[in-house]
């Protein structure tokens, strides 16, 4: 498990994706100029910020931006990757399997969706077609650097107690590093704008353990991890 998270890990560490040079100046100044951190004041702000973000290229074959849903003044944040093909499509987080198997985990753990926000650490879903289908890639990490200032606008105007990182990039956007989770979950770390974080595995990367037993084990301990989370925050 921990050998295909390092793969993830090693995936995100990558080299950024070289920004296209073909995207309109106009465009860029748009999306920089208008959105200072100062106009953020509000979570349809940043939704509507995130709808014309060209921080990176990823915009370009996506749908929509997707940006977290929940109460602006949930107690818990969970920060995800990026949207799937679902998520991409419908412009809500976790919707998708691996948002079925979250909402499962969710409901066992005691920890009420509605009361908890949902969120990526990358807005636009990353990916490459493979016939009629679209296949998710992992996004690099000058993308999920360039996407932290929506994580860190969500993070400034929900202000919850407690964030839970699901996976290799979502412990990246939060944590500005990469940390093995295997050996990292089940102890809340202080965070600088004074949250306590935890890190579990990603709902997609149980979905893929071909094993049964691991599989169990993962999906096991992310209910413990959002027990645990859900606790902390309450
Ligand atoms: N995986 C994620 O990380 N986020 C989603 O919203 C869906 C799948």
């Amino acid at each position: 498990m921990e050998e295909a998270q390092s793969r993830t890990e090693t995936m995100v560490a990558a080299q950024p994706a070289k920004p296209s040079e073909r995207t309109p100046k106009a465009a860029l100044k748009h999306a920089h100029g208008s959105y200072g951190e100062g106009d953020l004041t509000n979570l349809d702000a940043v939704a509507a910020g995130i709808q014309v973000c060209r921080r990176c290229d990823l915009w370009r074959h996506a749908t929509q931006g997707v940006p977290g849903l929940g109460p602006a003044k949930a107690v818990l944040m969970i920060v995800g990757e990026q949207p799937g093909d679902q998520e991409d499509l419908q412009g809500v987080p976790f919707v998708g399997p691996a948002g079925q198997l979250l909402d499962r985990a969710m409901a066992e753990a005691g920890a009420p969706r509605d009361r908890v926000f949902v969120t990526n650490a990358v807005k636009h879903f990353k990916h490459e077609p493979r016939g009629k289908r679209r296949l998710h890639k992992t996004p690099d990490r000058g993308e999920v650097q360039a996407c932290r200032w929506w994580l860190d606008a969500e993070r400034r105007l929900v202000r919850p107690k407690v964030i839970l990182a699901l996976g290799a990039t979502a412990v990246q956007a939060v944590f500005g590093k990469a940390l093995p989770i295997g050996k990292t979950r089940g102890q809340p770390l202080a965070l600088d704008g004074g949250e306590q974080a935890l890190v579990s595995w990603h709902p997609s990367f149980m979905l893929r353990i071909p094993d049964r037993d691991a599989k169990d084990r993962a999906y096991a301990e992310l209910v413990a991890d959002l027990r645990q989370a859900w606790k902390l925050a309450e």
